[in-house]
């Protein structure tokens, strides 16, 4: 089948696929903290849709596949899931971003359908501050959770974290400190502009530059080479083996080596994080008028179509940007 080339020539081979918009946290960064646009259910892609969908991307070219949500733990048939996905013929790799609350009761099934690594998000060491920062009292969930990840063999367990201004900025080094001590690969990502509730400011944001300042206080950082498609900037500590990443999204746009494409909860193709338009798969798949083989046809076709009109970048940084209209819990990261 036709690769999912666009027109800079950008070959894309990653899909990210959220699962849910819901989430057991509110993280002030990824949605509103008086959220309540939840979508009903029956307008979630079934699981069968996801695999049709995610079977044909896989025909195309996509051999990385990343789940996410809201929280993606809280898809009750998470399990059967990720075993459905690692049975299809061209089977991608997988790979998952949870908020870890779940992963206490769930990284041992996980492990056994054949889910190899993970990623956490977690922003702070701070019992309070997380409270304050997730309006939930979840810190010794995630803890626990990871260490379930890793008694469970997930590896790597990447930890992902986002600094914000006069909340948990002063965190770099200790969250560092941590991860190396506890085995994890930690990666910082700049806050992006999509809370929906437009709060977002370059003024506030904690930059990559800044990250760099706060860690070589403390380590010498220096750089893997060979960087590829993947956001992270990534650096040996102290020498090596270990490493940290820093996803300078914002101020260091990586979009000229973008190879993703996202597959909203609802079925919606996006071709970045900050489009403004999605394409409809959901529709085609629920059309009591097309066969199974024309539907499939039309998703190759939506699939090529949704690529070829990817944009060369997000533009946040262009004085005419205006962030998407759905918090990033609901687009998927
Ligand atoms: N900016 C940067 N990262 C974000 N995430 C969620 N919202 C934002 C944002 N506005 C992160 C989460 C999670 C990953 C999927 O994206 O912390 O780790
Ligand atoms: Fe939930 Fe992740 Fe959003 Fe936090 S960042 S509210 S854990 S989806």
């Amino acid at each position: 089948m036709i690769p999912l080339i666009d027109t800079f020539n950008r070959t894309h081979k990653d899909l990210r696929v959220s699962l849910t918009d819901r989430c057991s946290l509110r993280c002030t960064y990824c949605m509103p903290r008086d959220f309540d646009a939840w979508l009903p259910n029956e307008e979630l892609l079934t699981t069968d849709e996801l695999i049709t969908i995610i079977d044909i991307a896989t025909r195309h070219g996509i051999d990385q596949v990343r789940l996410t949500g809201g929280e993606p733990l809280l898809r009750p048939d998470i399990v059967s899931i990720v075993s459905r996905i690692n049975q299809l013929e061209f089977a991608p790799e997988l790979s998952l971003t949870t908020n870890g609350l779940a992963l206490s009761k769930l990284s041992a099934p996980l492990r056994e359908a054949g889910l190899v690594r993970v990623n956490v998000s977690l922003d702070t060491l701070n019992r309070g501050r997380f409270a304050e920062m997730t309006f939930r009292d979840r810190f010794d969930d995630v803890i626990a959770g990871l260490e379930a990840a890793r008694k469970a063999g997930l590896s790597p367990i990447k930890i992902n974290a986002v600094l914000m201004d006069g909340v948990n900025d002063d965190e770099a080094v200790e969250l560092l400190t941590w991860a190396l001590a506890e085995g994890y690969q930690l990666r910082f990502i700049e806050q992006m502009p999509l809370d929906a509730g437009g709060t977002w400011t370059r003024t506030a944001m904690v930059s990559s530059e800044e990250i760099y300042a706060d860690l070589t206080q403390q380590y010498s950082l220096t750089p893997v080479p060979s960087r590829g498609s993947a956001p992270a900037e990534e650096f040996f500590v102290n020498g090596g083996p270990h490493k940290v990443g820093i996803i300078a999204s914002v101020s260091k746009p990586f979009c000229g080596a973008c190879d993703r494409l996202r597959l909203t909860s609802d079925g919606q193709l996006r071709s970045c994080l900050f489009s403004q338009e999605e394409m409809d798969l959901r529709k085609v798949l629920r059309d009591p008028n097309r066969s199974t083989e024309e539907k499939n046809q039309e998703i190759s076709a939506r699939l090529l179509k949704t690529v070829q009109g990817k944009l060369a970048g997000h533009g946040i940084n262009d004085p005419s940007f205006v962030q998407p209209n759905r918090p990033m819990s609901a687009i998927g990261g």
